[in-house]
């Protein structure tokens, strides 16, 4: 016997908060009969829908993170420092979809589908990634360019990327510069720009394939709609 809200939460359904509120509202039926009473226990053999759809323990989750700075993307780190996961209010062991740097902040997913995150940081999956990086000293055209059609890191040219200048800072020589990619190479944003002779000093990731930051601010995150979860899917199947 367990608490519906646990049996809820562990499904991966939902945070255990929220399915209190839901049970709160008459979101929950056990059995077919609405449940409103939070201490409900239920067994194994009790079937459990919220908003009609039955809660499955295979039930998987997509969350979309604002990631703030200071965090780590790994799920356990030798050096204490803070993990990712740990902004995340959920029983069930979920892992980010490739990483962003400990100092990198912005739009990361986290999962417990490892098919999909497999099919999405797929070196062919090619998923434009869209970055804001405030540089050391001003872009020239011909280092624009350079970037754009590609450069040698690592010891392999990375993809064509689309670039586009924002902004210069005269007084503290940096500039603005947005850069999509298609790849997910380590550091590779950096190594990119240290290549032309810039350094990263801020990187933030503002867009995943069509998916934005909008409404979230840093360490806000929310999960993705079954609709929005599909697009991915099919994303990594045809369109770019
Ligand atoms: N490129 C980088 O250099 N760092 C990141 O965190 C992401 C892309």
């Amino acid at each position: 016997m367990e608490r519906l809200q646990k049996r809820i939460a562990n499904s991966g359904y939902c945070s255990r908060r929220k399915a209190e509120e839901l049970i709160k509202k008459g979101k929950v039926k056990v059995n077919g009969s609405v449940v409103t009473e939070l201490g409900f226990k239920v067994e194994n053999k009790d079937q459990v829908m919220v908003d009609d759809i039955l809660i499955e323990d295979n039930t998987k989750v997509y969350i979309l993170l604002n990631k703030p700075r200071g965090v780590v993307c790994t799920t356990d780190d030798d050096k204490n420092r803070k993990i990712i996961t740990s902004l995340i209010d959920t029983d069930i062991r979920i892992f980010p979809v490739g990483r962003l740097d400990y100092d990198t902040t912005g739009l990361i997913l986290l999962t417990n589908d490892g098919e999909l995150a497999n099919i999405l940081t797929h070196p062919s999956s090619d998923i434009e990634k869209t970055y804001v990086a405030k540089i050391s000293g001003k872009l020239l055209p011909n280092e624009l360019m350079t970037l754009k059609n590609g450069v040698v890191i690592d010891g392999k040219k990375t993809k064509r990327a689309k670039l586009k200048i924002k902004s210069y800072d005269k007084k503290t020589d940096t500039s603005i510069v947005i850069i999509t990619i298609t790849e997910g190479r380590n550091h590779q944003v950096k190594k990119m720009f240290e290549k032309v002779g810039h350094k990263v000093l801020k990187l933030k990731r503002e867009k995943y394939a069509f998916l934005t930051l909008d409404g979230l601010s840093s360490k806000e995150y929310r999960t993705l709609t079954i609709k929005e979860v599909k697009k991915l899917y099919s994303l990594s199947k045809k369109e770019k």
